[in-house]
């Protein structure tokens, strides 16, 4: 099965050093169909001229596009406007496609699993939600037999190191950052990862897959991590809190309810031991109960290694359909937290 690359930041470079790190486990996986997964192509528009794969580097899409030998397109550009036309032309010319991008499929997810039904092929995203963490499989395969009620997630791991940097270490926000973009795990823009937005595009994903149906990200109250501070920090250790930053819903007959926004959380409650790159997801389902998924929220080789794992999925022909429709779910404001100074205090 030949495969390209698109894109080679952080974590495109890190799913063909992952083919290569764990190349004898993936071709023993992904063998017992028959197949094997091989880089045909890398598609970048800059130049890397220290990398070995020299060959394999390409600028024109239109290659990939045309290539009967290309089976699965990996996704690592990111954003929604490349990433979006190279995944419906991946599509349209009858190519799988993985991605670990949470902006693309929360924003033209329905759409994209629509025509790639259509033309009979997959659209994964396993490393879009929680970096490393095996969940989206889980999350789909067992929780969505029940009936998924609350979520309650640590999902961003650049807000979550530099929380933990300025709480633990002292570090100012800045330096946190810095030190957040310095080791790969903020966006090319980190906006979107202290704005709060990266998160909630993350919530939409799972709300769309509990619901079925569209969670729109613009339609959840969002609120990052800017504004808050060392004095912060100190108001909630007083009080015996910790500041996280979360993202909270309730699913229930009446509506969708959520919100993504920094809360005060107990210490010692288990959300508050989620320290740096870390991410963690709780959910409670209807006979399932609660479940905790814990792991490595960003970083190239974590996020890199799920989107192989979706990679070997298609080799061994075992993807699951995660999709949902168009129609769009109603969101209503998640309301009633308990309130110290500006801060909702998570009781869950
Ligand atoms: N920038 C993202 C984060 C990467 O920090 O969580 C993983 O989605």
């Amino acid at each position: 099965m030949r495969i390209a690359i698109l894109g080679y930041g952080v974590v495109g470079s890190g799913v063909a050093e992952v083919l290569k790190i764990n190349a004898a486990q993936v071709a023993k996986k992904a063998g017992e169909s028959g197949e094997s997964i091989d880089v045909k192509y890398i598609l970048d528009t800059r130049d890397f001229p220290g990398e070995d794969q020299k060959s394999k580097f390409i600028k024109n899409f239109e290659e990939i596009e045309r290539d009967p030998e290309i089976k699965i397109v990996a996704e690592c550009i990111g954003g929604e406007t490349t990433a979006y036309d190279f995944a419906k032309r991946a599509i349209l010319a009858g190519k799988h496609v993985v991605t670990p991008n949470k902006a693309l499929i929360a924003a033209h997810g329905a759409e994209l699993f629509a025509l790639a039904k259509e033309r009979g092929v997959h659209l994964l995203f396993e490393a879009s939600v929680g970096g490393g963490i095996p969940l989206i499989r889980p999350f789909c395969g067992a929780l969505l037999t029940d009936e998924v009620q609350e979520i309650a997630g640590i999902l961003n791991g650049t807000s979550n190191y530099i929380l933990t940097q300025m709480n633990d270490n002292g570090k100012s926000y800045d330096n946190a950052l810095k030190s957040a973009q310095e080791l790969g795990y903020a966006e090319a823009d980190p906006t979107a990862d202290v704005g709060g937005f990266d998160a909630c595009r993350k919530l939409s994903i799972l709300l769309s897959l509990a619901t079925g149906k569209t969670v729109d990200y613009k339609d959840i109250p969002t609120e990052g991590i800017e504004k808050i501070t060392a004095d912060d920090f100190a108001f909630a250790a007083e009080n015996g809190y910790t500041l996280k930053h979360l993202a909270i819903a309730k699913i229930s007959a009446g509506g969708v309810q959520a919100v993504v926004a920094p809360f005060l959380v107990k210490i010692g409650h288990p959300m508050s031991t989620v320290s740096d790159v870390y991410n963690a997801l709780w959910a409670r389902a209807k006979t399932t109960g609660s479940v905790m998924f814990y792991g490595s929220g960003a970083g190239k080789l974590p996020t890199a290694s799920a989107v192989v794992s979706n990679l070997v999925d298609i080799a061994q022909n075992a993807c699951a359909a995660h999709i949902w429709t168009a129609e769009r779910v109603k969101i209503l404001p998640a309301e009633g937290f308990a309130m110290k100074k500006t801060f909702r205090i998570y009781e869950g």
